[in-house]
């Protein structure tokens, strides 16, 4: 305030004094004339004045301030350059605009009206991020600002902009590309949001569609759902006020840039590496990517070594000749017309999922955000148009509104990676002959080997020769009717043992290749496992749980996973193991770590799961470092995604899991630090499959064990209830259940954060590194101990369910009862079982102790 105020000041009587110095700020009675005279951001970040890609048209810009390579972010007037100099900026103290005027004074560009009555006071100063922004009174508030050139963008992205529209400013801002490098007016292609039906972005050249992001699901931009990165966080909001993408970086100094490009008919990011701008990524990256390559109904897959299009399960080619030579465009029709088409029977229809793809364009598509899936299976089915449906808002359940097509289904691409479900609407014939098709596909054709297994004993078979090959892209291409026999393992995985695995696996046959069949889920070489792995490395040892180790790995595609290494303690036989993960992977959720495949090689079982860069939770919650940057909402969001993820599996799923072992390890935190739970679904590899019952083998951790289970053996759902107590008044306070000891007051956690709750202290259980500080809800604080403390009750069914756990958390009216005192698991002296593990003791899965 004092560096506008100044000028002003001294230079009160003054006309237009150019400045001097300088600054990152214009007054109304100042000036920026020529070539020489400019502002700079207060640290020395960006630049703007006066400059002239050919010589002879001015205008005036922003650009980076301190690299070599002048690169133009933002251009006033990209429409009107100054033709005769000097050219001038002024701010006119009577209207408020920004004025670029040219050598003979007259005006050549002004600014849009200003959103507020501006005073004599009035500033345009140019930010850090590269906003100039006029503030009304010069105070450089945000409710001050009259002007931003943010919201009038030319062919850059910069972090903190917003791509969108705003309804209630009725500013739309786009991306267009500069026509030519010498010459900044608009050029055909743009970069925008198109509203309707989902949020979604085109890319555009002139009218032409040249490529979609794909329709927004609330969680991603479903046409590019590999984007996601430590260095960028994007985010697109839609609201009815306002919709649009944006983007920030998780470095700091990195300077990086989103820019249309007219020749290339690209969106690009770029960011500044060695004092050059590389080439992040760009959109479209390949044929696939074109919009509506493969025309209605059709879709493409570009993985294979050509792309190619593909008629949706229940279609075929509306010109065969045409798709032969490659051309997709017509896209492809039904082979059997909708029921409802003429006897308008609804029930002589259904529908078939598609999960791996681009969601079809969604501008033309109805949005009804009342509905659930099933009423919107429902409203699908009772509307001839209708041709699909999906959830509206994956972020929000499948509750929580749905879209439907009532359209041809346009611009789906597929992915080696889950969307989000997609319900096609078939005739009831069409979708009988998919499933009989799928249950009833023979083996493929193996290629004649010599079946020998060489006799080689014990763990240098295990090492050396690979059981379950089974090809991550299977699965694709015997939807393409192809036949393909495993690929090569990866080269250099294990050298000498390469052909022991090709014959081995020959010898494995039918039974591997019939469960590749019917599962949905990519089983993994043992080869390709061994050379992510570094053939299980210590270094590459990231954890060890009751159920064996686990370790990081990069697959050859690049992919992370964690690869976690089963002990063979009371394992079952491949067939039932088989079918246990067939049915873990087949449980997907928001809050869920996700089961990327296994791998089955003798005794030795492996799953492979989706790698989480932030670790686990006990890595932030204990650590005297880390724990600061849980803030309390990041905390309150971590319990409420937990909680949802339970839910998910007692209540939502289609079988129905407990856990058995919920614990801060067992949280894992994505970049975003999205909570997944880990570890579930595993517990019933080791034997019983019920929800409630009486077991010989205890599996958990103490600390996070229900006295009836941990005493008894008794499990069931709402031992994990118990145990999600636990961990919420883990993340509440900072402290272990079980390295928690209240010496004075001989108490453990419970029973402390139970005396505090009774004597009205609820809220100093929160965590001191928050310090109380203003951004802390105290009431929701409160509402979360409460919750934990009924969840952790002694009788089982005075604990919630997690459906009700997961409301009176998320609801602040939701009525929560008062709870008792809670149940301490205290009969038992654990520390011989922990020492023997040999681990850190609060952390300890215990696996199979004898109950009494
Ligand atoms: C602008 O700078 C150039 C080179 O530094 C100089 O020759 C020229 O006289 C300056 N013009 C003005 C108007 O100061
Ligand atoms: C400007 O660039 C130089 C050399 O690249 C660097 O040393 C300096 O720190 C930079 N200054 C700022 C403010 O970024
Ligand atoms: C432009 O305006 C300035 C200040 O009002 C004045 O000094 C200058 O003579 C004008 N130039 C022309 C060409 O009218
Ligand atoms: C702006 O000024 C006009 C006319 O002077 C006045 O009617 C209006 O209320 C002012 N608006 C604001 C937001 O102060
Ligand atoms: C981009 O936005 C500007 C400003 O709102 C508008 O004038 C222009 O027509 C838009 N371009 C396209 C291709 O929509
Ligand atoms: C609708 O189709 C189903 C199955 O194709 C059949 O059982 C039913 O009778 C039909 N209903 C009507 C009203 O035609
Ligand atoms: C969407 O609807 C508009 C208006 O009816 C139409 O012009 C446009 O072609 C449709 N777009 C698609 C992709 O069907
Ligand atoms: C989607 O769901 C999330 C989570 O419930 C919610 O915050 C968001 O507002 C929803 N978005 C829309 C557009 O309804
Ligand atoms: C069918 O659904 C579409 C899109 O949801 C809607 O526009 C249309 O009005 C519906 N038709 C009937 C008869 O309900």
């Amino acid at each position: 305030m004092r560096a506008c105020a100044l000028p002003l000041v001294l230079l009160a009587t003054a006309a237009f004094f150019p400045l001097s110095t300088s600054t990152d700020t214009l007054g109304t009675s100042a000036s920026i004339a020529g070539n020489n005279q400019t502002l700079v951001s207060a640290g020395d970040v960006f630049q703007l004045g006066f400059f002239s890609p050919d010589g002879a048209r001015t205008y005036l810009g922003i650009w980076y301030y301190n690299i070599t390579v002048r690169t133009i972010v933002w251009v006033a007037n990209r429409q009107s350059p100054v033709l005769s100099s000097p050219a001038v900026l002024r701010l006119s103290g009577a209207d408020g605009r920004l004025l670029v005027l040219d050598g003979q004074n007259g005006t050549v560009w002004a600014s849009a009206a200003p959103t507020r009555n501006v005073t004599a006071g009035a500033t345009a100063r140019l930010l850090d991020s590269g906003n100039l922004v006029l503030s009304s009174d010069g105070s450089g508030s945000d409710q001050s600002v009259a002007w931003q050139s943010f919201d009038y963008p030319t062919d850059t992205l910069l972090p903190g902009m917003k791509l969108g529209v705003d309804a209630r400013a009725g500013i739309t801002r786009n991306i267009t590309a500069w026509r030519s490098a010498s010459d900044p007016s608009p050029g055909d292609v743009t970069f925008k949001l198109i509203t309707g039906g989902l949020p979604q972005f085109f890319l555009l050249r002139g009218k032409a569609r040249l490529y979609t992001s794909g329709p927004w699901n609330g969680e991603i931009l479903t046409g590019v759902p590999y984007l996601s990165s430590n260095d960028f966080t994007f985010r697109v909001v839609w609201s009815p006020d306002e919709t649009y993408y944006t983007y920030s970086i998780g470095v700091d100094a990195l300077l990086s840039r989103l820019v249309v490009d007219e020749a290339a008919g690209q969106v690009q990011r770029f960011v500044m590496l060695n004092g050059g701008w590389s080439n992040f990524w760009y959109y479209p990256t390949d044929p696939c990517d074109t919009y509506a390559k493969c025309g209605p109904f059709g879709y493409c897959d570009g993985t294979g070594q050509s792309p190619a299009c593909f008629c949706l399960p229940g279609f075929e080619p509306r010109s065969p000749q045409q798709w032969n030579l490659r051309d997709g465009s017509a896209g492809c029709v039904r082979r059997t017309s909708l029921g409802c088409g003429g006897g308008a029977n609804a029930s002589s229809d259904g529908f078939w999922v598609v999960d791996q793809m681009k969601l079809p364009e969604a501008t033309n598509a109805t949005v009804y955000a009342g509905l659930t899936l099933e009423q919107c299976r429902q409203a699908c089915l009772s509307n001839c148009s209708c041709r699909a449906y999906a959830a509206a808002n994956v972020s929000g359940g499948v509750d929580r509104g749905c879209v439907i097509w009532a359209v041809d289904l346009l611009d789906m691409r597929l992915y080696t990676t889950d969307v989000e479900d997609v319900y096609i609407r078939l005739a009831q014939s069409e979708i009988d002959a998919l499933n009989a098709a799928a249950n009833r596909r023979a083996p493929s054709k193996r290629v004649v080997v010599i079946a020998v297994v060489a006799t080689v004993t014990g763990v240098l078979l295990l090492l050396l020769s690979a059981g379950c090959c089974c090809v991550w892209r299977r699965k694709r291409r015997e939807r393409h009717g192809e036949t393909d026999p495993c690929p090569a393992p990866p080269s250099g995985g294990g050298d000498d043992a390469l052909p022991f695995r090709a014959r081995k696996q020959q010898a494995l046959d039918e039974d591997w290749r019939s469960a590749e069949k019917d599962v949905d889920l990519p089983l993994f070489d043992l080869a390709a496992v061994l050379a992510a792995t570094g053939s299980f490395s210590a270094s590459n040892k990231i954890g060890e749980g009751g159920f064996g180790p686990v370790y990081m790995g990069k697959l050859e595609d690049g992919q992370e996973v964690a690869v976690k290494r089963l002990s063979r303690r009371s394992m079952q036989g491949a067939v039932e193991f088989k079918n246990e993960v067939k049915l873990i992977a087949k449980l997907q959720h928001r809050n869920l770590v996700r089961l990327l495949g296994c791998c089955i090689d003798e005794d030795e079982r492996m799953l492979l799961y989706e790698y989480m860069h932030n670790q686990s939770l006990d890595t932030f919650i204990f650590d005297e470092g880390k724990r600061r940057l849980l803030g309390w909402q990041k905390r309150f969001d971590i319990i409420l995604g937990v909680a949802r993820g339970l839910q998910y599996l007692h209540e939502d799923s289609r079988f129905r899991i407990v856990h058995r072992d919920l614990k801060a390890s067992n949280v894992l935190l994505d970049t975003n630090m999205v909570p997944k739970i880990s570890d579930f679904g595993i517990a019933r590899m080791f034997g019983g499959d019920q929800t409630t019952a009486y077991t010989l083998k205890v599996i958990g951790t103490y600390g996070y064990m229900s006295p009836e289970y941990a005493m008894d053996g008794v499990f069931s759902m709402k031992s994990d209830v118990y145990s999600f107590g636990v961990l919420v008044l883990e993340i509440i306070t900072g402290k272990r259940n079980r390295g928690f000891y209240e010496e004075e007051l001989d108490l453990n956690l419970l029973r402390y954060a139970w005396m505090m709750w009774k004597e009205g202290r609820g809220a100093d259980l929160l965590d001191p590194v928050m310090d109380g500080g203003g951004s802390v809800n105290h009431s929701e604080v409160l509402r979360c101990v409460q919750v934990a403390l009924l969840c952790v009750e002694v009788l089982p069914r005075n604990r919630p369910l997690m459906s009700s756990a997961v409301m009176m958390l998320a609801s602040e009216n939701a009525t929560v009862a008062e709870p008792n005192e809670p149940g301490v698991n205290v009969g038992k002296n654990t520390s011989d079982t922990e020492s023997s593990h040999g681990f850190t003791a609060n952390s300890v899965t215990i696996t199979a102790i004898d109950a009494r």
